[in-house]
């Protein structure tokens, strides 16, 4: 072992090298800049990027393969940032990179256009983009035990801060109970109260990526997943939700191997039971295939395994919809779990913006340095979770249990009941559908992309409004009564035939 000086001197004479190289570049840069805003180029070349970096990965040993990765890639950021400031395409109010162009979210704008519609229109218009339960009615089913119990909250305990960063203990225990219903999760955990699903996944993703990563998800899914990757720098891979017209994890396994090639670990997002949107539900066997998998690739680097159950109480077969869970007890030290669970359609709670974050780990160490990281991120982002409704969950499980599964039965009827009208509908007319298993979206199945676009704005004309995706139209049956599912799917059909 050379003495630390000596080590030292080498690193200065490297550093002096690379200075000199660094300040011949950013010049060799400069004059990009000009020639790219004479020439009304693009800033930003990807595929010239990853080009760079497969040249010379090569040249790297192995084991330092990921850092040249991120040198290279900060280089990449640097120039591209020197560019932006030089010709004026940054905002320098915002940290450079921030996506600054105009927000826009399909769910949102399509609610609005069919709000619009119901107005001048409430008989013929069918507003299928909401993602919330809605009675025969049309109006949102808020569940009676949930806001009878609620009001039973005194003022001081709704206008308190929460017990903790942590949400209240009893809460979080509640929590742990309520998803680990059939007592078949034995690792160590640890809960953090989070503001809805949305909090848990975010601070899953904050937590556990560097940037310049990808993150692992389905090719069709909730878009918010890619909105949360934008706001940590991280790049997006996706495998085949459906092969042959069925749920599979074949192209999953082949991107999670690419991935931990690639960057040495994976992090990935599966939503299941009650996929949204296609409504597609893994069950058991895949489940533990998936972990079993994942436990052998777990050899070479971690792996982060969000599992997303935001709708998981809209299954089917209530009593065995977590039966899965009993796989995550066979997780090896390098696999985590971060179950996002979410008040918002458990309790018809979108509002209250309550859920958490579970996470399993098979030491308690990795579970416990998860937790301080979260909380940290908690006190950051949202302090704490709404301590009322923390409470009226609390109550409402100890005091009003039965009631409350009565009625959210009903809900679960009422789901059947419009998805079996419009799949038996689909079916006979030929409108092509994703594998459906239970949930509140049905997605009608639409891979090219011009088809899809001119069949999203077909619809929207005939009043049919929907959520466009990125291979397929969302038809949200939690929001559409029995009536106006009767003939939809027909319409719909038709209406394609004419896109055509
Ligand atoms: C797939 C999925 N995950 C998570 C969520 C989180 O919802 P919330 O933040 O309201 O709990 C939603 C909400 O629409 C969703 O569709």
């Amino acid at each position: 072992m050379s003495d630390l000086k000596e080590l030292r001197n080498r690193i200065d004479e490297i550093d002096d090298q690379l200075t000199k190289l660094f300040q011949e570049r950013m010049a060799t840069v400069e004059q990009v800049a000009e020639y790219k805003k004479l020439n009304g180029i693009n800033t930003s070349d990807p595929e010239r990027e990853r080009k760079i970096i497969e040249k010379h990965l090569p040249f790297v040993e192995e084991k330092w393969q990921p850092y040249y990765q991120d040198f290279q890639k900060d280089l990449f950021t640097l120039s591209r940032k020197y560019q932006d400031e030089k010709n004026g395409n940054d905002d320098a109010f915002l940290r450079y990179g921030v996506d600054f162009s105009t927000y826009s979210d399909n769910g949102f704008n399509a609610g609005k256009l069919a709000r619009e519609a119901m107005a001048r229109n409430p008989k013929g218009t069918v507003n299928a983009t909401v993602g919330s339960m809605r009675n025969e009615e049309n109006e949102i089913l808020a569940f009676n035990t949930v806001y009878d119990t609620y009001a039973s909250i005194p003022d001081s305990r709704k206008a308190s801060y929460a017990g903790g960063i942590q949400g209240n203990p009893d809460f979080c225990e509640t929590v742990f109970n309520w998803v680990n219903r059939l007592d078949n999760i034995h690792v160590p955990h640890q809960v953090v109260a989070t503001p809805g699903g949305t909090g848990a996944l975010s601070a899953s993703i904050a937590n556990v990526t560097n940037r310049y990563e990808s993150i692992l998800i389905s090719d069709i899914a909730w878009g918010s997943y890619r909105v949360m990757a934008g706001q940590f720098d991280l790049k997006v891979e996706t495998y085949k939700l459906v092969e042959d017209g069925k749920v599979s994890i074949n192209d999953m396994k082949i991107k999670c191997q690419k991935l931990m090639d690639q960057q040495g670990k994976v992090v990935m997002i599966i939503n299941d039971p009650c996929h949204n949107p296609t409504g597609l539900s893994m069950g058991t066997e895949l489940w533990k295939e998936l972990i079993a998998f994942l436990n052998e690739l777990s050899k070479q680097g971690p792996i982060t395994l969000i599992n997303d159950i935001a709708y998981f109480d809209y299954a089917l077969d209530y009593d065995n919809a977590t039966a899965y869970m009993s796989a995550f007890n066979d997780i090896s030290e390098n696999v985590a779990i971060v179950i996002a669970f979410s008040c918002s359609k458990t309790l018809t709670a979108y509002g209250m913006r309550v859920g958490s974050a579970i996470i399993l780990a098979k030491k308690q160490e990795t579970a416990d340095h998860f937790y301080n990281s979260f909380l940290r991120t908690a006190r950051a982002f949202w302090s704490n979770v709404n301590n009322g409704f923390m409470d009226c969950f609390v109550k409402l499980v100890k005091e009003h249990k039965d009631e409350f599964m009565a009625e959210k039965k009903k809900a679960v009827n009422l789901l059947r009941e419009r998805s079996e009208i419009f799949i038996k509908e689909a079916e006979e007319c030929g409108l092509p559908l994703y594998p459906y298993s239970e949930g509140f979206f049905i997605t009608v199945h639409i891979e090219d992309k011009d088809l899809l676009n001119r069949y999203y704005e077909n619809l929207n004309k005939a009043d049919i409004y929907t959520v466009k995706f990125s291979s397929g139209i969302r038809v949200a049956i939690c929001s559409v009564s029995k009536e106006k599912c009767a003939g939809l799917a027909k319409r719909m059909k038709e209406i394609l035939d004419k896109s055509m």
